[in-house]
């Protein structure tokens, strides 16, 4: 993989999010079942995966299904299924060719277990991958995960930002916590979290996008890098300049 010229080698990496929306009305606006969409949006997250470490993202997390979404016709929910499964199987081998290391966050007990297998298979594969930490969020809920780290919390005095941070990495992720996220993008043109990464994205900046999930390209994204780049993030301060 080439890094591009947004960044050097002192340019920390990034936490990226995306929610990847639209990929229904992609298809509906052309006459095509939604199932059509969600395949082509597989094509999208394909090229997205590949495009991220060059533009200095080090983590990157995907929201693939929520724990709402179960409340879809059974049918969608069936396809959906199916075709992350079949993405995990077709993604494996190239993974570890460019050196991603996968995990897959949210709840695992409703998945059905060829999915299960397909995930785990990839996880296990993918371990020593280090270009790029890709999570994909299936039957995920950012409460949900808040809650389930507050039970872990029980007995860890005094209860701090910090120490919560870590147990909700521990509740979410197979793997060591993800640092905070730096830049959520929204595509599909809803400007909502739906339940995404609430606690991890306290101070991320906000992309949000008309394009539907399966038009978003490697342009776009940089196009978002750019925007992020320019913005000044002060988390509560002022700027320097100003400081005294
Ligand atoms: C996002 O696309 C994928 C999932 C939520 C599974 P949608 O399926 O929500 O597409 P729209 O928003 O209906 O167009
Ligand atoms: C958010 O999309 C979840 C994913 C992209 C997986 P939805 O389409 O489910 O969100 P709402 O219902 O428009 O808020
Ligand atoms: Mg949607």
């Amino acid at each position: 993989m080439m890094q591009s010229s947004l960044m050097n080698s002192a340019t920390p990496l990034l936490h990226v999010g995306i929610i990847m929306d639209g990929s229904g009305r992609w298809a509906t606006s052309r006459g095509l079942p939604r199932e059509a969409g969600h395949r082509e949006g597989m094509l999208a997250t394909r090229r997205v995966v590949e495009a991220a470490w060059g533009m200095g993202i080090g983590t990157l997390t995907l929201f693939a299904f929520s724990a709402e979404n179960w409340c879809r016709p059974p049918r969608e929910v069936a396809n959906l299924l199916k075709i992350f499964e079949e993405y995990f199987v077709s993604e494996k081998t190239v993974w570890v060719e460019q050196g991603v290391c996968l995990s897959v966050i949210g709840r695992r007990d409703r998945l059905p277990p060829s999915l299960l297998e397909a995930v785990n298979e990839a996880e296990i594969s993918t371990a020593a991958g280090r270009a790029l930490r890709l999570r994909i969020a299936i039957d995920f809920s950012g409460r949900d995960a808040i809650v389930r780290a507050a039970e872990r919390l029980n007995g860890e005095r005094p209860a701090t930002p910090e120490i919560f941070a870590r147990l909700l990495g521990e509740a979410t992720d197979n793997r060591t916590p993800a640092p905070e996220v730096d830049l959520i993008i929204r595509t599909g043109g809803e400007r909502r979290l739906s339940d995404f990464l609430l606690w991890e994205s306290a101070y991320a900046e906000l992309y949000f996008t008309d394009r539907m999930w399966p038009d978003f390209d490697a342009q776009e994204l940089e196009g978002a890098l750019r925007e992020f780049r320019g913005r000044h993030r002060r988390f509560g301060r002022v700027p320097a300049a100003v400081a005294d």
